[in-house]
């Protein structure tokens, strides 16, 4: 990689996109040039990176050219199209979309956890799901220690993480509702102001999961490199702008106390312990909101297990950042 790389960002205008480049910026990532794509529709409209408006261009076969590293986020269709042809001009593909993840051939990263998988790319490394991301950098090190035999998770996600036009439906819906007016939903299925619905991703008729809740399970036994870590998950969507909360429930081969799990996660990189009983002061989305940190809270053994192998937690995490462009810019990095 050249130490001043050209960067192409695909999905520059959406709510990922943007993030890239606040990352890159914040994290002085040795951009040389910045290339932002977007589709045809975007043309005209420009990225704010260090202090200057950077043209959006349109995102084409030929828009690879010269590009050294390339940032996806526009959804797994087009990087399915348009990955292979940014690999093909010699770019490094970093990609937020589900395209490529349980590839075999094709590392799946969370630098906090398997950093090392990055040097078998063959051009493209996937990020993971932003639910997979905000459970497993806590679960890790815990993991480490103590194998987990079991998880249970349930989540509360962000209107983020089914993009900008989601984030501003739920404000939208929110003023509408505020206002007695009603308010024609264009994004999500349901309403979305002062309502949660069980998660928009499609359902897999046969199994009862949607396709949100089957990627953690699959990304989970892939990153762990375990195939045998039992996950069952339900994930559900809140009317939270931007943050991923998820109760988590772990079941470990050994015995584990909750002072154990405390010590573990006290030294865990990625991870901010939030768990002030007195205060009832715990991991909120407002206060995971545009902090790098997956904050970890309600430690506390799981009494539904008398046999003490079990702990109870709950975590959130900016999705649009470690749930998404920090991950990929962090992978980057490491490239
Ligand atoms: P555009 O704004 O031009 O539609 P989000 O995840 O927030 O929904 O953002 C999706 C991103 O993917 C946006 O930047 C969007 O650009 C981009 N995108 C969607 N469809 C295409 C397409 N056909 N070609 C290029 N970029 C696309």
């Amino acid at each position: 990689m050249k130490k001043n790389p050209t960067v192409a960002i695909v999905g520059a205008t959406g709510a990922v996109g943007v993030e890239f480049a606040g990352c890159m910026e914040r994290r002085n990532f040795p951009v040389g040039k910045l290339v932002p794509l977007a589709s045809a529709r975007s043309v005209g409209k420009t990225m704010k990176f260090r202090g200057s408006d950077v043209p959006v261009q349109e995102l084409t076969e030929k828009s690879f050219e010269g590009v050294d590293l390339a940032l996806f986020s526009a959804g797994a269709t087009i990087s399915r199209k348009f990955a292979p042809l940014a690999v093909k001009a010699g770019a490094v593909v970093v990609d937020n979309s589900s395209a490529f993840r349980m590839d075999r051939d094709i590392p799946l990263v969370i630098p906090e956890i398997n950093a090392a998988r990055i040097r078998e790319h063959k051009g493209i490394i996937a990020n993971p799901n932003c639910a997979t991301i905000t459970a497993l950098v806590p679960l890790w090190p815990i993991h480490k220690v103590n194998r987990i035999k079991r998880l249970i998770i349930a989540t509360y996600q962000a209107a983020s993480g089914a993009g900008a036009a989601a984030m501003a439906e739920l404000l939208e819906a929110t003023r509408a509702y505020l206002d007695g007016k009603p308010y024609q939903q264009k994004v999500m299925p349901h309403p979305y102001a002062f309502n949660l619905f069980s998660h928009n991703a499609a359902i897999e008729p046969d199994s009862g999961y949607n396709g949100e809740e089957t990627k953690v399970i699959a990304e989970t036994k892939k990153i762990f490199e375990d195939p045998e870590i039992a996950v069952g998950v339900t994930c559900v969507r809140v009317p939270v702008l931007r943050a991923h909360t998820e109760a988590i429930t772990l079941e470990c081969y050994e015995p584990i106390t909750e002072a154990d799990v405390r010590k573990i996660l006290s030294f865990a990189p990625g991870v901010k312990i939030v768990d002030d009983r007195e205060k009832n002061y715990f991991p909120m989305p407002i206060d995971a909101s545009e902090q790098d940190d997956v904050l970890v809270g309600r430690i506390r053994k799981d009494t539904s297990d008398p046999t003490g192998h079990s702990i109870a937690l709950l975590v959130a995490a900016d999705q649009l950042l470690k749930g998404a462009a920090l991950n990929a810019v962090q992978i980057a990095e490491l490239v």
